[in-house]
């Protein structure tokens, strides 16, 4: 059986998909750290401080590691794994994202961006494009113990940060920054 938690970064992955494995007794694959440990990077962004990864390279290789396995795979892209049992995607207020990745002490395009992305629910639109169905889980000031019940229950949400007037205000803000990075 393979699970995948995905999610913008900073929403909650690791907590809970760790807390998964535990509780199934599965593996925990995170491909990040996958990909540095099996050198898949392609290149370094020293702008957002991210490394690149060739998708094919990367999706070759994890796929193949995860043939055989039963795990819990944490990843920022759903689209990397051929197959998934059940696919939840994490999701955070973008105001609370926006304090969890400054408080990271990410270069700001970085934060930006993130932000942006958790806002209009692009982890999301890419999980549904590729498996068809994801679950939906809000980790918005909720203990981690609870969004993992939550996620073994499959009690899925509906969520549309782009309605709450705060998150328009703080992406017109976020706009910004985005513009004056690319000046
Ligand atoms: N309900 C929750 N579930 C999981 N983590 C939470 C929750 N509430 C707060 N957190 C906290 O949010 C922070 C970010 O979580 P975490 O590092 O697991 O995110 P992530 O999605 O794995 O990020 P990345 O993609 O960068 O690995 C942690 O400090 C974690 O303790
Ligand atoms: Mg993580």
């Amino acid at each position: 059986m393979i699970i995948l938690v995905t999610g913008t970064p900073g929403v909650g992955k690791t907590s809970v998909a760790k807390e998964i494995a535990r509780k199934l007794s599965l593996e925990y694959v995170h491909v990040s750290e996958f990909v540095l440990k099996n050198n898949l990077f392609s290149s370094y962004d020293p702008v957002r401080e991210t490394y690149e990864i060739d998708d094919e390279v990367v999706a070759r290789s994890l796929n193949e590691y995860l043939k055989t396995k039963d795990a819990v795979v944490e990843s920022v892209y759903p689209s990397l794994l051929d197959n998934a049992d059940l696919v939840i995607v994490l999701r955070r207020n973008p105001l609370s994202l926006y304090k969890e990745l400054k408080e990271r002490g990410w270069p700001e395009l970085k934060v930006a961006e993130n932000v942006e992305a958790e806002a209009i629910g692009y982890v999301l639109q890419e999980a549904m494009d590729w498996f068809g169905n994801a679950c939906q889980v809000d980790t918005t000031g909720r203990k981690a113990e609870e969004v993992v019940n939550l996620c073994l229950k499959k009690d899925c949400e509906d969520i549309d940060w782009l309605s709450d007037k705060r998150v328009q205000e703080l992406l017109f803000s976020l706009d910004n920054v985005i513009i004056s990075n690319e000046k």
